[in-house]
């Protein structure tokens, strides 16, 4: 079993992601959060909104519509732009991304398809924006888009967040949320969705400056993978040459993860000139300008976007936590391999789990107002059923970081043992202490 088909497996089996609409036979490529794929990306959100919203004072966040005005996507470009090469089969009429074909190597665009052999047709441009429609009339004067990236709204607000919230150059809008784009070939379970959830801000700044505030977003960008655990040799940056590049961008790096199915991108860092604000301003006939407090001049402010996929990030850190090791089995001097998510502790979706050597009632009495005061500190799991090897291999599988044991002893000295998911190593604590000995280790 590749690592690949191991993490899918995983996923499913623990409770992080499901199959989508899968009791009705499942709709291709689209998938649920769990109930520990939830807190997971969770945490990865609010870690994130942590620390480059609320930490810093150069940024502010925003929550703009899902539907937005469609002129503001012919304005942005994305109407006409925002595509990807299609090629069909004239055989089977199945559609392939043609820069896909030639990356796989399974054929040029004038070569043959991988899946039945046929002709393929000629490339053309297909739009990756979602169509919709507003109200009850389904026409042209109805027709909108759901959003293809968040940027255009942090772009339209502009003015307003920099009028209201008095922020001087140079300053960040933020944003998190779903976005949707109708891709030709999705797969790779939650690399390559239809819509799927970005994090992201456009960095305003002075024209001259642009170059040093790239590099200092680059540098950050390396910062925060070392944060969610991934490893510097599995991932590379990758500069995009000219003409590879979106409509929008006149530099852009992508960081590349080497994913079991191949390198491919996981974030991307733009600098996107001044051609949205610029864009919207000629569209709309609004003042996009910024005006300098000190001096009283007005100008268009330009853009570094550092972007990334919040579903990609899910994806890479569930790769780097994935573990194989050995433990002890009940057997004397028998071992098994042991599947270890070690996730970092900020990360992982249960910090800790309570659990009772037995059912019997004076543990429970013990056991439960623990489980309770815990709760308020830290997610935590509570688990009596089972053997406790087994119950230990559970908690190992979904990363919980410390899994605290209460036997018949604890009746007598009111004490636990608290297990480290990484070592295995055991400490006897005094149940009064348990909390803050968790939250002490979690800090680190
Ligand atoms: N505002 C810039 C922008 O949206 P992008 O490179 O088109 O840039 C940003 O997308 C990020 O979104 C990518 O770096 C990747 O992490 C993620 N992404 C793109 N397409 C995706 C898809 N179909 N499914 C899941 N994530 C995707």
């Amino acid at each position: 079993m590749d690592l690949m088909e191991k993490i899918t497996n995983l996923a499913k089996r623990r409770g992080f992601v499901f199959a989508g609409s899968e009791i009705y036979g499942g709709l291709a490529n689209s998938w649920d959060y769990g109930p520990l794929g939830v807190e997971l990306k969770k945490n990865i959100k609010d870690e994130w909104w942590n620390r480059f919203v609320r930490q810093r004072t150069d940024m502010v966040g925003i929550d703009a519509a899902l539907v937005m005005s469609p002129k503001v996507w012919e304005a942005s470009g994305h109407v006409k732009q925002f595509a990807d090469p299609l090629v069909e089969c004239k055989k089977c009429h199945e559609r392939f991304r043609a820069d896909s074909l030639e990356s796989l190597g399974t054929g040029s665009i004038d070569g043959k398809c991988p899946s039945c052999g046929g002709e393929l047709g000629e490339a053309r441009q297909f739009n990756l924006l979602f169509k919709t429609f507003l109200g009850a009339t389904e026409d042209a004067q109805s027709q909108a888009y759901l959003r293809g990236e968040l940027a255009q709204g942090m772009f339209v607000d502009f003015p307003a967040v920099a009028q209201t919230m008095r922020r001087r150059l140079p300053f960040g809008i933020a944003a998190q949320g779903r976005v949707f784009r109708n891709e030709i070939t999705p797969g790779n379970f939650i690399f390559r969705t239809r819509e799927f959830d970005l994090m992201e801000f456009e960095y305003f700044v002075r024209e001259v400056e642009w170059e040093k505030h790239f590099e200092y977003w680059l540098e950050e960008m390396h910062a925060w993978l070392a944060h969610c655990g991934v490893k510097k040799e599995h991932y590379y940056v990758k500069d995009i040459e000219d003409g590879e590049r979106a409509h929008y961008s006149k530099r852009t790096i992508d960081i590349e993860y080497d994913y079991p199915f191949g390198r491919k991108e996981l974030y991307g860092l733009a600098y996107r000139t001044d051609f949205d604000l610029k864009n919207h301003m000629e569209a709309s006939g609004r003042d996009m300008r910024y005006t300098d407090p000190e001096t009283s001049e007005k100008f268009l402010p330009h853009v570094i976007e550092p972007t990334f996929g919040l579903d990609r990030t899910v994806l890479v850190a569930m790769l780097e936590a994935y573990h194989e090791d050995e433990a002890p089995t009940a057997e004397e001097g028998e071992k098994e391999v042991r599947v270890v998510m070690k996730f970092p502790y900020w990360m992982a979706p249960y910090k800790a789990a309570v659990l009772p050597l037995s059912k019997k009632e004076e543990l429970a009495k013990i056991a439960e107002p623990l489980y309770a005061e815990l709760r308020k500190a830290f997610m935590c799991d509570y688990d009596e059923t089972q053997s406790i090897g087994k119950r230990y291999r559970r908690q190992d599988e979904i990363g919980t970081p410390f899994c605290i044991t209460l036997d018949f002893e604890t009746i007598n000295d009111n004490a636990v043992t608290v297990r480290d998911r990484d070592t295995m190593a055991q400490e006897r604590i005094q149940i009064a202490d348990v909390k803050d000995y968790i939250l002490k280790k979690l800090a680190v």
